[in-house]
């Protein structure tokens, strides 16, 4: 199978050349990337070729030609901008890169012949659930730009999906653990870093919040499903929950499950914080249905371990050096203070 990442470069997309190195060792995987994040890694890849494609492409999706597609049996589609405050900042490219971008890679790569598209979806299009599970039929209230472009994406990958041309919206939980391209905007990242390196972990909400969390090695386990995916498991066009019923915390949770396994935490709650408006716990029987063989294996507990074990590997010398590199938003904005990127997300040659 000849399988297009795009946003290979980011921190979910080395999981899922590892996983599929690993478990598909017969597919050719082709890397798409820009490239934001290319100097952002936590281990020396040289040492560590399997998080490395078998080919590396930096170019903008949104330039993509229909020539390039031809060939490709699968295309995993994750490049984005890919948080909140990156779309609040960034709001026009996030609606350039997340939407128009995903239309017009989608639409070429089914004129290419691609069978099968997935596209990185994300529960925050649920923005504020109360505490009833949100499952896919439910409606959706996406809260920021960022959920926006994702589900305008679905409405419009949707329409073009049919027999020849299966699409997979898999809606991802909130990622955690660890990765070549590890990040640290994430919560659960954010925590056992914050643990490890001060003591204390700051929860910028009153701690009630709901959010689902997965591992990224479990988001790499429902790809490779997607990928694989038949019309008669699904349709032509399906959106799914990915993540784990048992799998719903509250942010406060976390903080106390990170405190109890790295000894000597300490939480500390704002207690002044406006209320998150972003709380959504979600419902995930139709991914359990659809992918019995694909369901998480990686608990909250091993997610921990792992995410210790990696940035105490870090040294703690270049922690601080390593963390600002870590912030995607940081990133971007070191890119666009010394000129190298333009305000839409364009590398200024
Ligand atoms: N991490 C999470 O918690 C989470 C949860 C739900 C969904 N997702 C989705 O999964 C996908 C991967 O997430 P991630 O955490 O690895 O994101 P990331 O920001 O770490 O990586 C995204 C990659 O896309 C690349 N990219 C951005 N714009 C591009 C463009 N125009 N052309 C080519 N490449 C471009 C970036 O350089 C980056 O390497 C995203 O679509 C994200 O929205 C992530």
């Amino acid at each position: 199978m000849k399988i297009l990442v795009t946003g290979n470069l980011g921190y979910v997309g080395p999981v899922v050349v590892e996983w599929f190195h690993t478990h598909k060792p017969e597919s050719v995987i082709v890397g798409y990337d820009l490239g934001f994040y290319k100097n952002c890694i936590t281990m020396d890849l040289q040492k560590n070729d399997k998080f490395l494609p078998d080919v590396q492409i930096f170019e903008d999706i949104r330039n993509i030609e229909k020539k390039f597609l031809e060939g490709f049996d699968a295309v995993i589609h994750l490049a984005a901008v890919s948080n909140d405050p990156m779309g609040k900042i960034f709001h026009d490219a996030t609606f350039e890169i997340n939407y128009k971008g995903t239309v017009r890679l989608a639409k070429l790569a089914k004129e290419a012949g691609v069978k099968s598209f997935v596209f990185a979806s994300s529960c925050s299009v649920y923005g504020f659930s109360g505490t009833e599970a949100r499952t896919e039929t439910s409606e959706v209230m996406p809260l920021t730009t960022y959920a926006e472009s994702k589900i305008l994406s679905e409405e419009f990958l949707r329409t073009l999906a049919d027999e020849n041309f299966i699409v997979t919206a898999l809606r991802f939980s909130t990622a955690a653990g660890m990765s070549c391209r590890l990040r640290l905007d994430l919560v659960l990242n954010d925590f056992v870093y914050a643990a490890i390196t001060n003591g204390v972990v700051k929860i910028l909400s009153d701690g009630t919040p709901w959010r689902p969390l997965i591992n990224v090695k479990d988001m790499a386990r429902a790809i490779e499903w997607a990928t694989e995916r038949e019309h008669s498991n699904g349709g032509a066009f399906v959106a799914v929950n990915i993540g784990s019923n048992d799998s719903n915390y509250q942010v406060i949770n976390l903080a106390n499950a990170v405190a109890q396994l790295i000894p000597g935490t300490r939480i500390d709650i704002n207690k002044n914080a406006a209320p998150d408006k972003r709380s959504y716990k979600v419902n995930f029987d139709l991914f359990k249905k659809l992918a019995p063989n694909h369901q998480n294996q990686v608990s909250l507990e091993e997610t921990i371990f792992e995410l210790k074990h990696g940035i105490e590997n870090l040294g703690l010398r270049n922690m601080q050096k390593v963390a600002s590199d870590l912030i995607r938003l940081n990133v971007l904005q070191n890119l666009l203070s010394t000129n190298k990127i333009d305000s839409g997300l364009h590398w200024r040659h």
